[in-house]
C-alpha cells in the first residue's frame, strides 16, 4: 500500500477531496492511505503557532521551521523514513507526467502544503527532496496544488483506473492531445457527430481519431511534436504525422 501524508494548516481541505472520486475510492479499497496531519498539531505553544514575521523585513508571513521538523520526523518514525518529501511551491519543477509517474511508484510519501508568503528556507535545506509547481501561476496556498499532484500520481498506482488503457491512451503518455469524443444523440441542437464515428467502419475511425490527435497537437501544442517519441506511435499516427510534416513544408 502506498502512503501519503500531507502536512497543512487546512486538514479539512484535503480530507474533503481525498473522500471523493477515483482517489476516495483508492482509499476505501486500501490501495492507498492518504492521511493529512494539522500542521498545528506539532507545535508546543499555548496559541499553536505556525508563522512568524521574515528575517530581513517584508510583506507575509513565514511558515516556522520547527512545527514541520517534528510533524515530518513525527510521520518518518511511525511510517518509516518517507521515499519523498515534496514541498509544493510555485518555485519547484513543473509537474509533468513523467514526474507523477516517477512518484507513484513510491511506497511512502510526505506532501507538505505551504502558506503565506513562504516556509522557512531551513526546511527545504534539511527536509524537503522534490519541490513541485503546478504551473506557472500562484494559488494561495500549497493545498490544491497538493490534490492536483496527489490525483494525478494516484491514479497511475497500477489496479487505480479501472480501465488500464484508458490511462495508456493519455494525452501525455504518448506526447499526443487526445482526439474529441461524441456520445449520443447523433445530432444535437442541428450538430451532428462526425459521420465516421456512425458508420461501424473501425479502421476508419482509428485512422480519423489518428488524424484528430497529430492535428490537434500540431495546432495547439506544437512544441509537444518536437518531442515526440515516434516509435511509441501506432501505424496511422505515423501517417497523419508524415501528413501534416509534408503539408507544413509545402506552405
Ligand atoms: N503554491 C502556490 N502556488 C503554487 C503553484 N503554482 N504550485 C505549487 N504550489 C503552489
Amino acid at each position: 500500500m502506498t502512503t501519503i501524508d500531507v502536512v497543512t494548516i487546512f486538514p479539512a481541505m484535503i480530507n474533503a477531496m481525498v473522500a471523493e472520486g477515483v482517489v476516495g475510492r483508492a482509499c476505501s479499497r486500501g490501495v492507498v492511505e492518504i492521511k493529512a496531519r494539522d500542521l498545528r498539531d506539532y507545535t508546543t505553544d499555548r496559541h499553536r503557532t505556525v508563522d512568524d514575521i521574515p528575517y530581513g523585513g517584508g510583506p507575509g508571513m513565514v511558515l516556522k521551521p520547527e512545527p514541520l521538523f517534528r510533524a515530518v520526523e513525527a510521520i518518518a518514525v511511525e511510517r518509516g523514513a518517507p521515499e519523498a518529501v515534496v514541498l509544493m511551491t510555485p518555485q519547484g519543477k513543473t509537474l509533468s507526467h513523467d514526474a507523477a509517474e516517477r512518484f507513484s511508484r513510491m511506497s511512502r510519501l510526505v506532501v507538505l502544503c505551504g502558506r503565506y508568503e513562504g516556509i522557512d528556507e531551513r526546511v527545504v535545506d534539511a527536509l524537503v527532496t522534490d519541490e513541485v509547481s503546478i504551473g506557472d501561476y500562484v494559488v494561495t496556498g500549497g493545498e490544491l496544488p497538493a490534490l492536483v499532484f496527489i490525483d494525478a500520481l494516484v491514479r497511475l498506482i497500477p489496479g487505480v483506473v479501472g480501465d488500464e488503457s484508458s490511462v495508456e491512451g493519455d494525452s501525455f503518455v504518448r506526447g499526443l492531445l487526445d482526439h474529441p469524443h461524441y456520445t449520443r444523440p447523433a445530432v444535437f441542437r442541428e450538430r451532428a457527430v462526425p459521420d465516421v464515428l456512425v458508420s461501424g467502419h473501425h479502421a476508419a475511425i482509428e485512422q480519423w481519431r489518428a488524424q484528430q490527435r497529430v492535428t490537434r497537437t500540431q495546432t495547439r501544442r506544437s512544441d509537444l511534436l518536437g518531442r515526440l517519441e515516434t516509435s511509441a506511435l501506432s501505424v496511422d499516427e505515423r501517417d497523419a504525422l508524415a501528413q501534416v510534416l509534408v503539408k507544413g513544408k509545402g506552405a
